[in-house]
């Protein structure tokens, strides 16, 4: 005998719209119904033990920020005026209305909306840091000002200010552990390591002025001329867009870490608030870079080589390189190993630990990242007093 099977898309029962009007509406009125019946106790509603309320109201998150609070807060302005200082140096040359032609046409080689992300993240990163000064404001704590130590110097390419900086971008040393690390099952804070597919040392981010790579060098398209072919001021420009990629995900996953590591220590469900939500933009950007990155190392544009600094953008997605631990195209995290290794993994934001992901661990990796070159020990001090104290914040009640 034939199966009956019901057609598909069917509701289960033959109630026609007005049926399923009158079923809402009863489900509706015994809901009133034990509402009713729940107001109807009164007094008796003392089922719950007054005690009871009381350790719950008292168990509630206070909405008041706590000292914690306030240092957690405190320590994420500094890196947002940081974030916002160097994201700046990048606009002023790179970003939609920036003022380097030769730059931005290399920038538009990992893709052409290259410029306008620019811009947006830089316009975030203001947001982020104005809006954390005024509510710091607002509370009555102290915001924190770093402008004593904008003293740095610009670049002298066309199109960067002449303004003193909080930080160096002409000479980094980036930290590329994260590009394996989002494509492991491993999880740093388990205990897994994982090295840089290639290195970035002491290299510029941004260009460092005209007679290096001038502002008028016509930038080859890639899929006309393979980056491998790119020679002189050309190659040089380039390996400098490229660096810039690198680093802006490198800067982003670092604030994706720090976000979810600070939301774990946050009291105040509003301060919490705040900072799952900036955190939120942290992570969206990370993402953007992460995929903007792998142009640089795939083809047509792998195989750039700074004539200056020999620095080669190898093509990931071949020897001896290539499968999925280098797959340039692989930017959702992979999932890893989470909380223990006994549970199934999982697509997370990692580390998120205190000692891998905390503030301390963020000032260290901007340091490593000569982020602070020629900063004096003072600049760094205030910053490890601030990171300390954010790391030492603990989520009471
Ligand atoms: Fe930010
Ligand atoms: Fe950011």
């Amino acid at each position: 005998m034939k199966e009956q099977v019901p057609p598909p898309f069917e509701p289960a029962t033959t109630s026609s719209p007005v049926d399923l009007r009158a079923d809402s509406v009863s489900a509706l009125r015994r809901n009133v119904k034990r509402r009713s019946f729940l107001r109807g106790l009164g007094a008796a509603g003392a089922v719950v033990p007054m005690g009871g309320l009381l350790a719950t109201k008292a168990n509630a998150a206070p909405s008041k920020p706590t000292k914690g609070d306030i240092a957690i807060l405190q320590f994420l302005l500094a890196v947002e005026l940081i974030e916002t200082d160097l994201w700046q140096q990048y606009n002023e040359l790179g970003g939609v209305n920036g003022g380097n032609p030769a730059y931005i046409a290399a920038l538009s080689n990992l893709d052409g909306d290259m410029p306008q992300y620019i811009a947006d993240n830089t316009d975030d990163e203001m947001s982020h840091s104005t809006f954390l000064k005024a509510y710091l404001e607002s509370i009555g704590a102290n915001p924190v000002s770093l402008d004593n130590f904008r003293n740095l110097p610009s670049s002298h390419a066309t199109g960067a200010r002449n303004v003193g900086r909080l930080t160096n971008l002409q000479a980094l040393n980036v930290d590329l552990s994260w590009y394996t690390r989002y494509r492991g099952t491993g999880n740093p804070d388990l205990g897994a390591a994982f090295n840089s597919p290639f290195a970035i040392t002491n290299q510029p981010a941004i260009p460092l002025n005209n007679s290096d790579t001038p502002p008028d060098t016509s930038i080859p398209d890639p899929n006309d001329t393979p980056g491998s072919q790119f020679t002189g001021a050309v190659a040089r420009m380039q390996a400098i867009a490229n660096t810039a990629g690198f680093h802006f995900a490198f800067i982003e996953q670092g604030g994706a870490s720090l976000y979810t590591t600070m939301s774990l220590k946050a009291t105040s469900l509003e301060v919490l608030r705040i900072i799952v939500s900036i955190g939120g933009a942290e992570i969206n950007h990370f993402s953007v870079w992460h995929d903007k990155a792998g142009n640089a190392v795939s083809q047509p544009l792998a195989g750039v080589v700074d004539p200056v600094s020999k620095l080669k953008f190898p093509d990931l997605n071949n020897s001896p390189f290539g499968g999925e631990s280098f797959q340039t195209n692989l930017i959702m995290p992979e999932p890893c190993q989470f909380l223990r290794a006994d549970l199934p993994e999982c697509s997370v934001i990692r580390p998120s630990s205190t000692a891998l992901g905390g503030a301390v661990a963020t000032i260290k990796a901007f340091t490593d990242d000569l982020l602070f070159f020629n900063q004096p020990p003072a600049f760094l001090s205030l910053l490890m007093d601030l990171a300390v104290a954010a790391d030492a914040a603990e989520r009471l009640g």
